[in-house]
């Protein structure tokens, strides 16, 4: 495979090529002051609106939008591809295009990776009909959790057969192989032998995790009788973020005729067999809550999410990480409802003993997300009186203002709370309360819930959270869920904040700007992904915490982001047209010249990319803020005197 083009040879290749030049051998030039005009070779135009900066080295065309430097000129003009057409501009700079002798790049990597995990589920699909032990799964799925045929095939269901080296014997026959099957968490390596493995999916049912595309990331298994883990399921992997993903999310888009609704549940099975009983739309979060994240993907595609949770203690502490993760990403028009079960139950269960109609009709009734919210509000307080009515006031008004602002949902509930407790609006409006800053970006993993097993492979040797830079610690959030009061949070005893955000602190591993590092940090590529599809940043948000705190590559991003968002018809020349800050156009510059840039370029996801990296951000700057904040966001005494004032005088009105 060939290596990489080092970025020192591209900075030299540029600097030693005269954009002028490679314009004026393609098309005509005609210099008008400091520039150069003609008529667009990109678009058909019959006055010239394509204008080319000497100084700057580069171009635009204010008709059509195509803009760049003199790589992207050739590589659109004589429809080249970038190393082509670097190639081409090397050669008439009389210069050799050295490689790096490295690993091939992540992208190629990945897809690699995917083909495995392909073949893995059609391997386990396989040993469902033709293994000697079949029987044992096919029973399993037809007699004890009656599931056909067909809703095993549509899930793509499988059998991990008995014995430690199936998989690897059928699909790592290679080393190549096998290195990919271990990065892709299917196999283990052993402990006392390195550089030996053996399957992580032993002697189990099989669920293939798809990604929203259809394509295998990861995998989950049960066990089939009451082994620990129930389920074991993959590790996180460069493929798969289990808090990104969302079960069955394929599934349902294949299945369901008009996809205008999303119910999301808690289990793979409950998926499927609400799936057998004709309803296609439900999802499951893979062991996780449901965070914002997950919100967010399903609002692309519907307007109306119900979050369903079991009728326990578990289910109910799991609506309030669903609520709070669901105010900041609400919209106007959109619909967030919350279905609680009855006791004991789950949608397996429940949908199998009252059927289709009944479950529909409590999908129908579910609650909604006002309801929800001043439930909850109510449900924190500890106070009789006009004391517990100021806490009540107190606790509603801090989760309305996770809304976002302009929404006028936030209104809505505003007036609502108004009438409820005497307050006027804008008192309201205007009171900040201090809260607990919203932790649905964290992951608050399965390991948190204390009802059910950890979902910790004994084999990895370490809870799942680890695969997190930064862990909260779990039991904290469910004494709050449970008793209402306010933690104190302390950091995990072995949680390392490996990347503060703290300013001046943030990513100051990042190189300073302009250079685009040899490989492109996580940050630059977002920076990249946009530049190179400008029409995903209306579909992206950016919280303001991290715009404003916003610094070095960070900076960048938001910068490209924001001029995006504003100009949605805009592109990467009318960007650096604007542009007025100098290194600010050299990193954009660098970064499109980046040996990344046709990677980023052909990326089917280009919005995830970003997405992630903000999501990950926001999770930073959500623990930091934890960290720093609790103790003062706890109601202090000058705060519950200042509401006691508050209710005295309403009191007086009043009477
Ligand atoms: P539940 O324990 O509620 O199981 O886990 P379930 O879905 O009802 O499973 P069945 O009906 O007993 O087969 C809900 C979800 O939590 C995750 C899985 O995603 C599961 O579907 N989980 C559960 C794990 O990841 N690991 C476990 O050990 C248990
Ligand atoms: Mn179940």
């Amino acid at each position: 495979m060939a290596g990489r083009i080092p970025d020192q040879f591209i900075d030299e290749l540029l600097a030693r090529t005269d954009l002028t030049d490679v314009v004026a051998s393609r098309i005509s030039l005609k210099k008008t002051g400091q520039n150069y005009s003609a008529l667009c070779p990109f678009h058909n135009e019959k006055s010239p609106s394509f204008s080319l900066n000497p100084n700057k080295q580069f171009y635009y065309c204010f008709g059509c939008g195509a803009g760049g430097n003199a790589i992207s000129f050739v590589m659109e003009h004589d429809h080249l591809d970038f190393i082509e057409a670097i190639e081409l501009l090397a050669k008439e700079a009389g210069m050799e295009v050295p490689r790096d002798q490295g690993a091939p790049d992540r992208y190629e990597q990945n897809a690699e990776l995917l083909k495995r995990l392909s073949e893995s589920a059609q391997f386990y699909q396989q040993q469902l009909t033709q293994h000697p032990d079949k029987k044992k799964a096919t029973d399993y799925l037809s007699r004890d959790r009656g599931l056909s045929g067909q809703i095993a095939k549509i899930f793509g269901l499988g059998f991990a057969p008995p014995g430690w080296d199936n998989l690897l014997k059928h699909i790592g026959t290679r080393a190549e192989s096998q290195e990919q099957l271990l990065h892709g968490g299917m196999l283990v390596e052993k402990k006392d032998q390195p550089g030996h493995y053996y399957d992580r999916f032993r002697d189990r049912i099989i669920f293939p995790i798809r990604d929203s595309r259809g394509r295998v990331i990861a995998f989950g298994g049960r066990a089939f009788g009451d082994e620990k883990p129930k389920y074991l399921n993959s590790p996180e992997t460069p493929v798969f973020h289990k808090n990104q993903e969302l079960y069955g999310l394929f599934e349902a888009k294949q299945n369901t005729p008009v996809l205008d609704q999303i119910i999301v549940v808690e289990g793979y099975m409950d998926v499927i067999v609400l799936a057998q009983h004709g309803i296609t739309n439900a999802v499951a979060t893979l062991g996780t809550s449901v965070n914002s994240q997950h919100i967010r993907k399903l609002f692309k595609l519907v307007s109306k999410v119900v979050l369903c949770f079991d009728g326990d203690k578990a289910g109910r502490a799991a609506a309030i990480r669903g609520l709070e993760a669901a105010l900041p990403v609400m919209q106007d028009e959109k619909q967030i409802r919350f279905l609680f079960l009855p006791e004991g139950e789950d949608p397996d269960s429940l949908v199998r003993k009252e059927g289709k109609e009944a479950f529909n009709n409590r999908l129908a009734d579910a609650s909604s997300l006002s309801h929800a919210l001043f439930e909850h509000a109510r449900n924190q307080v500890t106070l009789g009186d006009e004391e517990g009515e100021a806490q009540f006031t107190r606790n509603a008004m801090g989760l309305i203002q996770q809304i976002p602002k302009e929404l006028t949902f936030r209104s809505v509930l505003i007036r609502q709370l108004s009438e409820q407790s005497g307050i006027d609006s804008e008192t309201l409006s205007n009171t900040n309360i201090k809260t607990r800053p919203n932790t649905s970006t964290n992951d608050t993993s399965y390991a948190s819930s204390s009802s059910h097993t950890m979902d910790v492979s004994y084999e990895q040797g370490a809870p799942d959270y680890q695969h997190y830079d930064m862990a909260p610690s779990f039991d904290e959030y469910d004494d709050y869920q449970a008793t209402g009061s306010q933690p104190e949070y302390k950091p995990t005893k072995n949680t390392s904040f490996k990347k503060p955000f703290k300013k001046g602190k943030f990513h100051n591993n990042e190189p300073e700007l302009p250079p685009a590092p040899p490989s492109l940090s996580r940050l630059a590529k977002a920076s990249l992904c946009l530049l190179l599809h400008p029409h995903i940043a209306k579909e992206i948000e950016i919280p303001d915490p991290i715009v404003n705190k916003a610094e070095g590559h960070l900076q960048l991003l938001c910068k490209i982001w924001r001029y995006f968002h504003k100009h949605p018809k805009h592109n990467v020349g009318h960007f650096l047209v604007d542009l007025t800050d100098p290194d600010m156009s050299n990193a954009v510059l660098k970064l499109l010249n980046h040996n990344d840039a046709p990677i980023q370029l052909k990326l089917p996801h280009p919005q995830q990319e970003v997405i992630d990296v903000i999501a990950k951000l926001e999770k930073n700057l959500g623990m930091e803020s934890l960290k720093n904040g609790a103790s003062d966001s706890i109601n202090t005494e000058q705060e519950k005197q200042d509401w006691r004032n508050r209710i005295e005088q309403i009191r007086r009105k009043k009477s």
